[in-house]
């Protein structure tokens, strides 16, 4: 039968997330205490994630029993369908095949809701009243805010400025939910003073909320910091995507031979792609391709070192790739994506050559996503639109192939982007190798030998 769609049901829902580390046959770097310079302890996390969620960090254990309350919330959309692009295979007159897992079917439109639920949840069991956060595009703020209202816990937001003013509307849902959302830097907390005293019109950057909600969770008790990216635990709770597509890929009869993801911090690419590597490190020939846009080639052009994951310098230091925690990228469409950092997971893959990556200016992205937009009826958002570049191309050069990639959200809420796109006004960046070194100059040296 010619499927559009590989579903799966609702008894078909994972019921563990999957622990990638158990199954590497490297150590990843652990995290180090930003004033100590010490490895990190389970202690040093307290002030800002509740117990489960640190349990969680630093466990090597392969499969996390994912709790009867998460499931049930997970119900409300997933599983989430695995498609196959037939419409655009057609179009690209390719022989491969292109199929897509479709997590832009969640009540915020993207991936994020899948920790956002796990976080709040665990959050909630510890008496925990109120959380803080950071969001780029909104997505993540749309999604703890939705979860912080399954689970009666409060939330407050800080929103990258440039976003705050370019999505109005991620921002509505974030007030439809309950949460308080302020643009940052803003002069709520020290580290926003600071930004802004020495430059009042600061656009802001995801390092800058980082500071920002950190400073918030330390200073106020029963309220605890929540991060939508980047920390093993956010990625572990991801791992639902990747599962529930192995499942289907199966039920299809297939076999991929690319699997591709967008990076921003790493978490949806991981929550891909982390099932199937077990496979992968086993010898198995899959490709698998990280993608990112060339205005923060965080993978492509970063350096592998320990770095903070602010840019007031609250946060451990995280091995990872980096273009130095005072990098302040662009303003371009793909706010999710405007990360200086990387997941330490997905950055030690890549240093062991595992995954591959590849960046995309912005005019070419928009391009495939509405090529994509026009044959499968979905409009990427601007960040999974990456990934939909990637498969594009392979789809192009490849014959026969099965090439699978994850569509992390719908752009529903960025159609001011496409706007610019199609009128011609969106500009392509290549943040300029002067600027990544000038920032590089700021990754502490003591760890990095
Ligand atoms: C739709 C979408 N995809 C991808 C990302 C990138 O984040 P991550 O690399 O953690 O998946 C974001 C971040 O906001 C997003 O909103």
């Amino acid at each position: 039968m010619n499927e559009y769609t590989i579903p799966l049901s609702e008894r078909e829902l994972p019921r563990e997330w999957y622990n990638i580390q158990a199954d590497l046959p490297f150590e990843v770097p652990r995290p180090v205490h930003p004033l100590t310079h010490m490895p990190l302890k389970k202690e040093d996390l307290r002030p800002l994630f509740p117990d489960v969620l640190i349990d969680q960090e630093f466990t090597g254990k392969k499969w996390v029993r994912i709790p009867a309350p998460v499931r049930d919330a997970y119900r409300l959309w997933r599983p989430t369908p695995l498609k196959r692009a037939r419409r655009l295979e057609k179009q690209l007159k390719t022989t491969c095949r292109i199929y897509y897992k479709d997590e832009s079917v969640s009540p915020t439109g993207s991936h994020k809701t899948n920790t956002a639920v796990a976080q709040a949840y665990f959050n909630m069991r510890q008496g925990v009243k109120r959380l803080t956060t950071e969001t780029g595009a909104g997505q993540w703020g749309a999604a703890l805010s939705f979860a912080c209202n399954v689970f009666s816990l409060k939330c407050r937001v800080f929103m990258v400025k440039v976003s705050f003013h370019q999505k109005p509307f991620r921002k509505s849902l974030m007030h439809i939910w309950g949460s308080e959302v302020f643009p940052s830097p803003s002069h709520l907390t020290a580290s926003g003073r600071k930004i802004l005293q020495a430059d009042p019109h600061c656009q802001g950057s995801l390092g800058m909320a980082i500071s920002e909600a950190v400073e918030e969770a330390v200073h106020h008790r029963a309220t605890k910091y929540s991060l939508g990216s980047v920390l093993n635990h956010v990625l572990l709770h991801q791992t639902v995507i990747g599962m529930e597509a192995k499942k289907q890929l199966k039920r299809a009869g297939e076999t991929p031979d690319y699997l591709i993801g967008c990076v921003g911090g790493g978490s949806n690419f991981g929550g891909f792609v982390f099932p199937f590597l077990a496979e992968v490190l086993r010898k198995k020939k899959i490709r698998v391709i990280a993608t990112e846009p060339t205005a923060c080639p965080t993978l492509t052009k970063g350096l592998y070192k320990y770095d903070f994951g602010d840019t007031s310098c609250l946060t451990p230091l995280i091995k990872m790739y980096t273009l130095g925690h005072g990098f302040v990228p662009p303003g371009i469409h793909s706010g999710g994506l405007r990360y200086h950092g990387c997941s330490s997971l997905v950055s030690a893959l890549r240093s062991h050559k595992i995954i591959e990556a590849r960046a995309f200016h912005q005019t070419a992205v928009f391009k495939a996503a509405v090529l994509f937009a026009k044959t499968e009826g979905i409009v990427p958002a601007p960040e999974s639109a990456h990934a939909v570049k990637a498969a594009v191309d392979v789809a192009r050069k490849e014959k026969n192939k099965t090439i699978v990639f994850n569509l992390s959200g719908h752009g529903f809420l960025d159609l001011s982007s496409y706007d610019k796109f199609l009128k011609g006004e969106l500009k392509d960046f290549a943040y300029p190798v002067s600027k990544i070194k000038k920032a590089l100059k700021e990754v502490p040296a003591s760890e990095n030998g």
